[in-house]
């Protein structure tokens, strides 16, 4: 008996040591200390010996076993640590890769970027942004900004209505009272009535006509700007200009004014940039006729003026009196600046959100 139990603690050293496992050193549990082991059922069967035996196999028993147990729970450890390192190898994450596969990062829409370039340029200048409605009314929209009764930017076929005739009845408003505006510019009378002077400020937003071709889109964006003070002139106009129009084509351009009429404007002009491609000559280095602006040198850009009187008139109560304060007021078209900047010809294209052309803007 005594030497069967030294054959099991032989036959135990081994299979333990060869467990390459946590799970086939459980198996080695099992078979010799558990319930069905060989050396389990001669503990069980001990008091069946002899008395003059049985205090020596069962000292013999017991030793085996805690050799067993001492030698499975060393191995225990060691396949544990083993097991582990293995599986941290294994799973390792690095959480600096990349997500697969790699997403590109989007980008804003070259309007937006434009827009904000101005922007930028203009808080540069000491001006503020402000935004106002594009469901405006015609007192903002024409009335406050003077234009007459018959003007044609009054005409349905030039301006969307909005129908106010609905369920909800606006108290007050006629069928051609609410429009989508048809320019920044009423911002310059509600920008007015909510500040005292002095005033500097710009409006970017979106605008509406009716109009669709490759220049004209029935939404489109532009940037009011609106400058009041004692003192103001159409110099500062242009000094503005050219200092805003530099930082967006470049150091050395130059602008020119041209007269115009708008109404909410006197004297009212038309400015234009020296064109950046011909350098303001009308003419391509190997001679040939400048295409961005048609060899005339300078681009079209906007209309300004100084601010009329009337204008003020309805804003002086805020402290707008015409007798006392000057300014000057701007606009002009988002996409005009970012289809010059980028050299797109048709600024619909900006609004088929057609990623081919979206991604060349990254
Ligand atoms: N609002 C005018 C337009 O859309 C532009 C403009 C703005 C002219 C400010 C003068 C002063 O054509």
């Amino acid at each position: 008996m005594i030497e069967r139990i030294e054959e099991i603690e032989v036959e135990a050293v081994a299979d333990v040591g060869a467990a390459d496992s946590t799970a086939a050193l459980e198996e080695a549990r099992v078979r010799y200390l558990g319930r069905k082991g060989e050396l389990t059922s001669i503990l069980r069967g001990i008091a069946e010996i002899e008395p003059s035996r049985l205090g020596a196999v069962g000292a013999a028993a017991n030793h085996t076993r805690k050799t067993i147990e001492a030698l499975i729970d060393e191995r225990l450890e060691a396949l544990e640590a083993a097991e582990l390192e293995a599986s941290l190898v294994e799973d390792r994450i690095d959480v600096t890769l990349p997500g697969s596969p790699a997403r590109a990062v989007g980008h804003l829409h070259p309007i937006t970027r434009t827009r904000r370039l101005i922007e930028d340029v203009m808080i540069g200048l000491g001006y503020q942004v402000m935004e106002g409605p594009e469901i405006e009314h015609d007192f903002y929209n024409f009335t406050a900004l003077n234009h007459p009764e018959d003007h044609p930017a009054r005409m349905l076929q030039d301006t969307f209505y909005v129908d106010v005739s609905g369920p909800v009845e606006v108290e007050g408003e006629g069928p051609r009272d609410v429009l989508l505006r048809t320019h920044t510019s009423p911002m310059q009378v509600r920008a007015m009535e909510a500040e005292p002077p002095p005033i500097f400020m710009i409006v970017p937003g979106k605008t509406y006509r009716r109009d669709s071709d490759a220049t004209h889109s029935p939404m489109f964006h532009q940037v009011e700007g609106l400058a009041v003070g004692e003192g103001i002139t159409l110099a500062d106009l242009k000094g503005t200009l050219l200092a805003m129009l530099r930082e967006i084509f470049g150091p050395d351009r130059q602008i020119r004014m041209r007269p115009h009429f708008f109404p909410f404007t006197e004297p009212s002009v038309e400015f234009d940039v020296s064109c950046f491609r011909c350098d303001g000559t009308g003419n391509l280095p190997d001679g040939a006729r400048c295409g961005l602006c048609k060899g005339i040198g300078w681009i079209e850009l906007g209309g300004a003026g100084m601010v009329d009187p009337n204008v003020f008139g309805f804003v002086s109560e805020s402290g707008y009196d015409p007798d006392s304060v000057t300014g000057f007021a701007f606009g002009f078209g988002i996409e005009r600046i970012a289809m010059l900047r980028h050299g797109v010809g048709d600024l619909r294209l900006f609004f088929d959100n057609d990623v081919r052309l979206l991604e060349q803007f990254s």
